[in-house]
């Protein structure tokens, strides 16, 4: 990009049309990445709550949370390679917790793989405190820590 050019950076509610992109980021993201009917699904059931990153009109990220009774749940969060460490992780965190707030929810929780040291870091950095660890918790046995944050 040139000197002088300007990003501009959106956040908004995903849509359908978003899906082949935020695939494309969750496949380069994860080693075992959602499969895009799931992700309909999560749309479908949590909508309010499903944001996506526009950088210039192109998607760049996504969070994915829900409510279960009073509380959130981060489900996934991710940004496209090129497009880390600029603050739009933290943008579209904030962006959900607002979205939750509005549900009434206080207290946020989310579990990530114990050997994703860069998640963990991140989330610390966005005020979640590490709770413990639940044993086995992934599909292919590997553990996840617990995080959970009040808003
Ligand atoms: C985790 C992830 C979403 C962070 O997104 P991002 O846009 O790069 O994060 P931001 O630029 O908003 O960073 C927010 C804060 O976290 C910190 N942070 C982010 N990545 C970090 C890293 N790799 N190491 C150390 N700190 C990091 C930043 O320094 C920043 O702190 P500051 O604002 O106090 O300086 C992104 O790295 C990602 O998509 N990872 C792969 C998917 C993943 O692991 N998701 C979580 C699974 S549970």
């Amino acid at each position: 990009m040139g000197p002088g050019a300007v990003e501009v950076l959106m956040i908004r509610k995903f849509r359908p049309a978003d899906l082949q992109r935020v695939y494309d980021i969750e496949a380069k993201s994860f080693k075992d990445p959602y499969h895009p009917i799931f992700l309909i699904n999560l749309y479908e059931l949590y909508g309010d709550t499903f944001l996506v990153a526009e950088v210039d009109g192109r998607v760049v990220g996504y969070v994915i949370a829900r409510k279960v009774n009073s509380k959130g749940h981060i489900i996934a969060i991710a940004v496209d390679p090129e497009y880390r460490c600029r603050g739009i992780g933290r943008a579209l965190m904030l962006a959900v917790e607002e979205e939750l707030k509005k549900k009434g929810v206080i207290e946020l929780w989310l579990e990530v793989r114990v050997s994703n040291r860069r998640a963990m870091r991140f989330y610390r950095r966005v005020g979640y405190v590490e709770k413990g660890i639940l044993k086995g918790y992934y599909g292919d046995g590997e553990d996840a820590v617990l995080f959970k944050k009040y808003l």
